[in-house]
């Protein structure tokens, strides 16, 4: 593999590598703005300069450049190496590079931090971008000094709305175009342009358009201030109390990988950013998904109910004993859930198969929806392919209603979260059941037709494993404490099974998961990923 050399280390590149994404593959980071590996380089913000000494044989290139001498007062003329952009300089093998041990790069990050800073609001104390902002950052390490300007500050527009999901700040922006690209190169809808010159410059949106689409959250997700905003975070958490772990976007099939922010404070999820992986989601979530994170406070259930009323779980499960009491194995129905993790579906079918001895399995889940060729799946579940892995035969949701309807299906046990909206007959259907047991994350249908509901944690309150459409295993972390009464639903499954008179054997996640055989399942990124919106 060919390498050059950073500040005396060796760093291997791949071909058609610049050098700052070479020396960000080995973990080492050039200060940057404009650059993002997801995007091209414009190299607009300089922030990037690196020293790259000449070759052998090769003249090196100066230029003339007055220097100012304190002790004398004056400035005058002296010679430094032209600097280069390690964004868009490519990497050649046995180059010399020379970054952290160049005094003229120092000078130079000192100089561009300044100029950036220049007409900056400095509002970091009401700036949600505060904590996880690259001009603070770089002004610790790089700059240092306080502002020499003593002139009035270039005003520009702030609170500018952009969209239904993002508000600009014209006076926090440092023209990275990042924003701009993104929305070209990525979401294929160049609406965002720059305007005017110099410190007049913003970012505007096209005239008669809006900033809307699929795919607006990751403008502010690449900004690397706090010049984008969205409308959902704004003013809503800082982000030094957030704590954070790897997950899996429940909005679609594709299984765009995660970090789910929280605050340990108040048990409370903030919002979902996208976490690398080329293989899935690149560096991008679509908006849908990134506002998935609300499901796991909106819409809940949290207590156990017996008929509607709010029960111990004591008298659920003995009701749940009641209501199964004789009813023939060949007339119970089981429904597993592409909205729960293939850890709950299992404990679910392993009750039906090896205890209840029934195989008849539904699946339910949310109703297909929009797609695209970026990234949304049509499948609007984050574990179809889990449960057809485990229960290939499994019917549709519908088909369940028309076996009820037959009298075919008296009792069922549910993982009930989620399924297509339903018209009033058909919940009179669910209603006809003798028997129907809910073991639910969310309300829905299937809450509202059973007799018992047990309450089961989302994604956000249990770790779980989900498959995306294309087959690959991924792992979500648990990030906050179970609410209300929920617990996992495996759990559940457990507690039910035992109720009728079956001991499963198992009482941990990792028992099920050893069942599984997920030993192979993809490791998530570790927990202590740096909270940070931008690369
Ligand atoms: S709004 Fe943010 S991403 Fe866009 S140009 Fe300004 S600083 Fe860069
Ligand atoms: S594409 Fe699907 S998985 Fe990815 S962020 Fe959007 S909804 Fe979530
Ligand atoms: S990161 Fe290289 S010029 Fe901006």
């Amino acid at each position: 593999m060919p390498s050059f050399k950073l500040d005396g280390k060796t760093i291997p590149f791949e071909p058609g590598d610049s050098i700052i994404h070479a020396a960000d593959r080995q973990g080492i980071e050039i200060p940057h703005y404009c650059w993002h590996p997801g995007l091209s380089a414009p190299a607009n913000c300089r922030m990037c300069l690196v020293e790259i000494l000449p070759a052998p044989n090769q003249r090196p290139i100066m230029l003339d450049i007055l220097h100012w001498d304190a002790a004398a007062g004056a400035y005058k003329p002296v010679q430094k190496p032209k600097l280069q952009p390690a964004c868009q300089m490519g990497a050649v093998d046995g180059m010399e590079v020379k970054a952290e041990t160049s005094p003229h790069v120092k000078d130079a990050r000192k100089t561009v931090q300044e100029s950036l800073l220049l007409n900056h609001p400095v509002d970091c104390p009401i700036c949600d971008q505060a904590g996880e902002c690259k001009l603070q950052d770089y002004w610790l390490e790089y700059q240092k000094t306080p502002k020499r300007m003593r002139d009035e500050p270039v005003h520009k527009p702030k609170g500018v709305v952009f969209g239904p999901t993002i508000v600009y700040d014209a006076e926090r922006c440092v023209m990275c175009t990042r924003c701009i690209r993104f929305m070209e190169e990525d979401a294929k809808d160049p609406v965002l342009d720059m305007r005017e010159r110099g410190n007049l410059n913003e970012i505007m949106v096209a005239p008669g358009r809006q900033l809307d689409g699929h795919y607006t959250f990751m403008t502010e997700h690449v900004c690397p201030v706090g010049a984008l905003t969205t409308v959902d975070f704004r003013f809503k958490a800082r982000v030094w109390f957030l704590k954070s772990v790897p997950s899996i976007c429940q909005g679609c099939a594709t299984g765009c990988n995660a970090h789910l922010d929280y605050d340990p404070r108040n048990n409370r999820v903030y919002r979902y950013r996208p976490r690398d992986n080329e293989k899935v989601n690149k560096y991008w979530m679509c908006d849908e998904g990134m506002l998935t994170h609300h499901r796991a406070h909106e819409g809940r259930v949290l207590e156990t109910t017996v008929s509607g009323r709010v029960a111990s779980q004591a008298s659920a499960l003995e009701t749940v004993k009641k209501l199964f009491e004789g009813a023939p194995k060949e007339s119970i129905a089981v429904v597993l859930s592409a909205q729960h993790s293939l850890e709950d579906n299992w404990a679910m079918r392993e009750l039906a198969t090896a205890f209840l001895g029934t195989t008849s399995f539904f699946v339910a889940g949310m109703a297909e929806g929009y797609e695209d060729r970026i990234l949304i799946h049509k499948d609007k579940n984050p574990n179809t392919a889990g449960v057809k892995e485990l229960c290939a035969g499994a019917r549709p949701f519908t088909e369940l209603l028309t076996e009820i309807a037959a009298g075919r299906v008296t009792h069922a046990l549910a993982l009930g979260s989620r399924t297509p909206p339903i018209d009033p007959k058909d919940l009179a259907t669910l209603q006809s059941l003798r028997g129907l047991v809910a073991i639910a994350v969310d309300e829905g249908p299937l809450v509202d037709a059973a007799q018992v509901v047990l309450p089961a944690t989302s994604w956000a309150e249990s770790a779980g494993t989900y498959v995306n459409a294309k087959g690959l295993r991924q792992q979500a972390e648990r990030a906050i404490h179970p609410l209300g009464s929920a617990r996992p639903a495996w759990e559940q499954v457990i507690h039910v099974a035992r109720a009728l008179g079956f001991e499963m054997g198992l009482s941990k996640l990792r028992e099920i998961r050893a069942k599984l055989l997920v030993s192979d399942v993809a490791a998530p990124a570790p927990a202590s990923t740096p909270m940070t919106t931008t690369p």
